[in-house]
């Protein structure tokens, strides 16, 4: 990958000035969009999987959002061999890279999250982290509604509790989700710089740094809390 990667974009000069008013649409509407098949059968062979290798349930789970071609998924589990590791993504394309064999703890599904991690808040995962890697930034302000703090879906990934880590290249990216973060939870979280000190968890991870650009994350500590979210989780079949 080279190092070219340009900055952001964006026509916003500041947080986006909707970002409360859409965390109060998540947390007051249920999310209608009915789970896609292929994810209903991608997450139940992900339990499947779960369920037999962790002894009664009890292995510490990580979720590892939007994983790309799922190099932190191979990284995060061998750096916690103790924890079952998931790696979710929905283009087939990054997943079917070849990055290496697969270590035992370590899954990688293709799904689309918004589904997946509804199906996985309805059967009581708890992860003990959960992460959000490089997200899609979608920087047009007009585009708001499709950053995960803009999604209707935020109050599922709060939800689901554990260390949840957020890393971006842009820094208005997690200053929002912090304040999104704070809206639904009460967690104040710092938004810091990231300095990855020559160990990169991810490819975008390289490139971003590589270009000289500035890199943020947060870190939450969180409760699980179903509560958070409005209705039902997926609607009925
Ligand atoms: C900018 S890439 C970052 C990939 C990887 N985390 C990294 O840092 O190299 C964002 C990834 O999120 C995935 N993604 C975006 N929306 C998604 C969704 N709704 N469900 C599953 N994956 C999604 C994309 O397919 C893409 O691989």
């Amino acid at each position: 990958m080279q190092a070219t990667s340009r900055t952001i974009a964006t026509n916003q000069l500041g947080p986006h000035r909707d970002v409360a008013r859409r965390v109060e649409r998540a947390l007051r509407y249920p999310l209608r969009k009915p789970v896609a098949e292929h994810t209903r059968e991608a997450f139940a062979q992900a339990q499947d999987w779960y369920e037999s290798r962790s002894g009664r349930g009890q292995s510490p789970l990580i979720l590892d959002a939007g994983c790309g071609v799922g190099l932190s998924t191979r990284q995060l589990a061998a750096r916690y061999e103790d924890h079952l590791v998931i790696g979710v993504d929905r283009s087939a394309d990054r997943l079917s890279r070849d990055h290496g064999a697969l270590a035992e703890n370590a899954l990688l599904v293709r799904a689309d999250l918004v589904d997946f991690w509804r199906l996985a808040l309805a059967a009581g995962w708890q992860p003990a982290r959960h992460y959000l890697l490089y997200p899609n930034p979608y920087p047009k302000s007009a585009h708001l509604k499709q950053r995960w703090h803009g999604h209707p879906v935020l109050p599922v990934i709060l939800a689901l509790g554990g260390r949840l880590e957020l890393r971006s290249n842009w820094r208005l990216y997690v200053e929002e989700f912090a304040q999104a973060l704070e809206q639904v939870t009460g967690t104040v979280a710092l938004v810091e710089p990231w300095e990855p000190a020559g160990h990169f968890l991810t490819p975008f991870e390289r490139k971003y740094h590589a270009s000289g650009q500035s890199l943020w994350r947060l870190q939450a500590d969180l409760p699980h809390a179903p509560e958070l979210v409005p209705g039902p989780l997926t609607e009925e079949r």
